[in-house]
């Protein structure tokens, strides 16, 4: 079984589809960590601070030197990420990344070389893969896929509890998520969309609970595995 979950940012995707693993007991991968961690990597080592961005050309150059894995960590019930045995599952989170991230999500090269790592650890056994392009170009045949909505108010509070306590202001967080989105969006190679096939979930009003429960009774509904 793979479930695809896509959507736009701080949608909660993450946080549901952890939780949809555990029910399902199957594995969860936070497709969005690996293109955190690609954009880390290119932080550490190829930032210009002057232009305050990263050399791309030097980043695709070394793209198949930066391996990334997840470990399942039984106290976080997360499979966190790492580049080589290096645990970053905190420092991909950090706004420095958040803000480069979508730069970088954009390059085809970053894209194939991760697409297929996301395919192989889909190969591995039953998976529930949350991102921006699971359903349309990394799954386009999974058994379920969903795409996660809510309004820009909603999303902006959700980010700002989830990195608090933050020196962050509401507005530069939203600044950030639009930033994000246009990117996400409009980008040539697989951008943000929602497949046909997918079911629409607009969580504006609905909190993590009932947005897990609604995805769990539409897939008891609709297994025939
Ligand atoms: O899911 P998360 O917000 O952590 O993802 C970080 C960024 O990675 C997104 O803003 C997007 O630019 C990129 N991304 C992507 N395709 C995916 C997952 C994430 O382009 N499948």
């Amino acid at each position: 079984m793979i479930i695809a979950i896509d959507g736009f940012s701080s949608t909660g995707k993450s946080s549901v589809a952890r939780e949809l693993a555990k029910h399902f007991n199957i594995t969860h991968i936070d497709s969005g960590a690996m293109y955190r961690a690609i954009t880390l990597y290119g932080i550490r080592n190829f930032y210009d601070p002057i232009s305050k961005t990263i050399n791309t050309k030097q980043l695709i150059q070394n793209l198949n030197q930066i391996i990334l894995k997840f470990e399942y960590n039984p106290n976080t019930s997360t499979n966190e990420i790492f580049i080589g045995e290096e645990n970053v599952e905190k420092e991909i989170r950090t706004h420095i990344v958040s803000q480069n991230v979508s730069v970088i999500a954009q390059l085809p090269e970053v894209r194939n070389y991760l697409v297929k790592q996301q395919q192989m650890l889909g190969k591995t056994g039953d998976v529930i893969m949350d991102g921006r392009d699971i359903g349309t170009v990394v799954f386009p045949n999974a058994t379920f896929k969903f795409f996660i909505t809510a309004s820009e108010q909603e999303r902006v509070n959700r980010r700002y509890l989830e990195i608090s306590p933050t020196n962050l202001t509401r507005e530069q967080i939203k600044e950030n998520l639009r930033q994000r989105d246009k990117h996400d969006v409009e980008r040539e190679d697989s951008p943000l969309k929602k497949a046909d096939d997918a079911i629409l979930i607009d969580n504006s009003s609905l909190n993590k609970q009932q947005t897990i429960d609604l995805i769990i009774d539409y897939i008891e509904k609709n297994n025939s595995f």
